[in-house]
């Protein structure tokens, strides 16, 4: 690291606090390991996620697996899907044995390669149609409307349980046209499945986990009876579509079926829920952009890509290599476990300027926070227009928003968001 002195925000660094920090730098980079995150990681991993970026992007764990911490070799693993595998019966069958838990993530089409992926893939894609999501739009914006009439008849409020999370449960029910009356046990299904993905699990979640795929299975079981006995309108009604299949006879099969629709509705839970907590919470934390925002509402689009960056919801991915490959000078055997972070590749200066400042109006902004290649976010249209309707009508409505009390982080690795943020309306 190049020594220097230099005038940073009126604090003048000095060679001596350099050489402090690219000590503790690469003492935080040595020590890293995911199965062992301390209380100071989980409440900012970003030091930690520079420190391995630029002394150990390519880090080997103690358990053998591998962790990537740099935009480039995330982009490289992404798309090289030959080379880097999302198949995960190998990695999930020590991890989770014969239990519903593998059998869910294991068909999910997130965790399998072609052609199984591709067959899957093209059947949802088709079903989340842009026409399927611009129909959508003028319902988002009733229901955001009505969740902003209740807050401010409440004037405190919780920002995740009052706001975020009300809105992809609604938003995902619709999509399936689950009925109203039905949708209560599917945010704690989501939570208890994706739960189990951390990168340790305790035994009450596993078990968890496995009863909420068993309960969510009975329930979609008779859900897709009754579409099948009274299909809906397959432009709009997603669980009808995938019912359907394409007009060329392609369809899945019913595991598939049930499955898929378990992962697309734990897929847009707590992903677009933490887009609109990090979102409004690290606002309120920068007074200028929350500022330059509220004076510019044209701007809603790259803001909500910037939130995406700054704080992403889903800062790790998985993939296993297929045979030997060398990264960042590293030589990695066929069969390695391999971390990709997102979180850290979105803030990597090789990438974006100023990584670690909130940028509302940043432009141009590659993050990865929906992933590359063939793989990537099948609902990335969907969040990003929930993203943008919540947080402008939000900002619009209540521009003194104010946090009342130290939020509560959800205490995840992989999803990055808030269990709960008081507020008040200001
Ligand atoms: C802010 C919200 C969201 C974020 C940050 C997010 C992030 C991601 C990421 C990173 C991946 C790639 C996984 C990989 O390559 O390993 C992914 C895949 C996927 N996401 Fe999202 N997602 C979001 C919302 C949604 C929504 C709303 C839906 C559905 C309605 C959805 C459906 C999917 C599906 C089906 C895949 C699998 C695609 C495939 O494997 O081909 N996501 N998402």
């Amino acid at each position: 690291m190049a020594l220097c002195n230099k005038e940073n925000d009126g604090m003048t660094v000095t060679t001596r606090d350099l050489t402090e920090r690219d000590v503790t730098e690469r003492e935080l980079a040595a020590n890293f390991d995911l199965e062992k995150l301390t209380p100071e990681f989980y409440a900012d991993p970003y030091p930690t996620y520079r420190a391995l970026r630029e002394h150990e992007p390519v880090k080997r764990l103690p358990n053998g697996t591998c962790f990537l911490t740099r935009y480039d070799d995330l982009v490289i693993a992404y798309k090289n899907t030959k080379v880097f595998s999302s198949d995960k019966k190998k990695e999930f069958a020590p991890k989770y044995g014969a239990s519903p838990l593998f059998e869910h993530h294991t068909t999910s089409l997130v965790f399998n390669d072609p052609p199984a992926h591709t067959r899957v893939r093209r059947l949802i894609m088709g079903a989340l149609s842009p026409r399927t999501i611009a129909a959508m739009e003028q319902g988002l914006i009733r229901l955001v409307d009505d969740l902003l009439d209740a807050i401010e008849t409440k004037g405190d409020f919780e920002l995740i349980g009052d706001f975020a999370s009300a809105i992809p449960v609604e938003v995902i029910g619709n999509l399936l046209d689950v009925p109203h009356e039905e949708r209560e046990p599917l945010r704690d299904w989501s939570l208890a499945i994706l739960g189990a993905l951390e990168p340790v699990i305790r035994p009450e979640q596993f078990a968890r986990g496995n009863k909420a795929i068993e309960d969510f299975l009975g329930y979609l079981e008779t859900l897709v009876e009754r579409r099948r006995a009274k299909p809906g309108n397959p432009e709009r009604d997603v669980l009808t579509r995938l019912i359907q299949g394409e007009a060329n006879g392609e369809r899945l099969t019913e595991t598939e079926l049930l499955h898929n629709c378990i992962f697309l509705l734990n897929a847009g839970h707590e992903t677009t829920t933490n887009l609109i907590g990090n979102g409004l919470v690290a606002l309120s934390g920068n007074p200028t952009q929350k500022q330059r925002l509220i004076d510019n509402p044209a701007m809603t689009k790259t803001a909500i890509e910037e939130i995406l960056r700054f704080e992403s919801s889903n800062q790790l991915g998985n993939r296993m290599t297929t045979e030997p490959v060398e990264l960042g000078g590293i030589k990695l055997a066929a069969g390695t476990p391999v971390t990709l972070c997102i979180g850290a590749a979105n803030r990597d200066p090789a990438q974006f300027a100023d990584p670690e400042d909130l940028d509302v109006g940043r432009t141009p902004n590659r993050h990865l926070a929906f992933g590359t290649g063939a793989h990537q976010c099948a609902g990335m249209a969907l969040a990003r227009l929930e993203g943008a309707i919540a947080i402008s009508r939000f900002l619009a409505r209540f521009p003194g928003y104010a946090l009342s009390a130290p939020p509560v982080r959800g205490g995840r690795v992989r999803f990055r968001g808030f269990l709960s943020v008081p507020c008040v309306v200001g």
